[in-house]
């Protein structure tokens, strides 16, 4: 069973991308025959500028990898190496009625937020449908907002098939739903748009103060404060396991300990929690040529599956 993650080069990672997205795709690389590619075309639709593209894309290969991606397990590769995506974005176009894509909520919150949409933008999902469809995937786990897209990727190999013969996999999403939002330093979901991450490698002073920036209610040190509803707690139980989270559960009650003390833990839990990891980015950091070797190969492997999609699909509409 392949199953397929995209991931967009979208900069600097912080601790909601990791338990969100990272975290489940590493524990599950044991599952199936794993697919992971880093989205660099798609990220063209925002018109990056070319030195901060190609910079975004390392940057991304080498926090997944520091983050347990086995190159050994999954085919972790980018995009781009593999341009049989675009043949046959192109000819799925051919099949998708303009008014499906018009459909797209995505699409049309960018346009409402005052994006001047370009026609990448607007062929997006059939450029992530070629994507799913060329590695003939099965499963694909996405987050909540790209549900729309799997459906749209399902109408198209429907019919697709339906035209030229069972040739493409119908593919099943898995909604990343078991997984909590991971909520920022001020309580809302942590977002890069809204300025409230804790990034993953930060440096460890700027760390610490971001983390003491906590957003609390105003419960002095002597009173009790309640470790259900408080944000600083949310964060540890990230990185604790239960006998600490009850243990700190029950300093929240004693009249010598406050926020400043737990903000303290959350800094020292997480930053012991991801030195593994850190330790591993600065070796990768330090042998980029490793990195590159790796989505080489990554992109070898992909693109044989993708050839034999691409002579099945070429004959089947008339192309040979
Ligand atoms: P951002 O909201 O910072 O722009 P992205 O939309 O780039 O983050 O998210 C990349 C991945 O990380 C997605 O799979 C998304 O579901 C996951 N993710 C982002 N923020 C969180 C969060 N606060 N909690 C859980 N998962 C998250
Ligand atoms: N659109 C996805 C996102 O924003 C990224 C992506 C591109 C993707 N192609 C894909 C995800 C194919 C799954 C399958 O997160």
């Amino acid at each position: 069973m392949r199953i397929l993650t995209g991931i967009q080069p979208s900069g600097i990672l912080h601790v909601g991308n990791y338990f969100g997205a990272i975290h489940p795709f590493v524990e599950s690389q044991g599952d199936g025959q794993p697919f992971a590619f880093i989205a660099d075309y798609h990220a063209l639709t925002q018109l990056p500028e070319p030195d901060g593209l190609r910079e975004m894309v390392t940057g991304v290969a080498v926090d997944w990898l520091a983050c347990g991606v086995d190159p050994q397990k999954t085919v972790f590769f980018r995009q781009s190496d593999v341009p049989e995506v675009v043949e046959l974005m192109w000819i799925l176009c051919s099949q998708v009625p303009v008014g499906l894509l018009e459909r797209c909520t995505s699409y049309k919150d960018k346009v409402a937020q005052g994006i001047t949409a370009n026609f990448g933008l607007f062929s997006y999902p059939v450029l992530m449908a070629a994507d799913i469809l060329l590695y003939k995937s099965n499963l694909v786990p996405v987050g909540r907002d790209q549900k729309q897209h799997l459906e749209i990727t399902r109408d198209i190999a429907i019919r697709f098939n339906n035209q030229y013969g069972e040739i493409l996999v119908v593919p099943e999403a898995r909604i990343r739903d078991g997984v909590a939002v991971v909520p920022g330093i001020d309580g809302q979901k942590m977002s890069k748009s809204y300025d409230n991450t804790i990034n993953l490698f930060g440096a460890e002073k700027a760390l610490r103060k971001r983390i003491m920036s906590t957003v609390t209610d105003s419960t002095p040190m002597e009173e009790p404060m309640d470790p259900a509803s408080c944000n600083v707690m949310a964060l540890y139980k990230l990185f604790a396991d239960d006998a600490e989270v009850a243990a700190l559960s029950e300093r929240y009650a004693a009249n010598d300990f406050g926020y400043g003390h737990a903000k303290q833990a959350v800094f020292e839990k997480s930053w012991e929690y991801f030195r593994p990891m850190r330790q591993r980015r600065d070796e990768l950091l330090a042998n980029l040529d490793h990195v590159n070797d790796v989505l080489h190969d990554g992109a070898e492997r992909a693109r044989a599956v993708a050839a034999e999609t691409m002579d099945e699909v070429r004959a089947a509409i008339g192309l040979r």
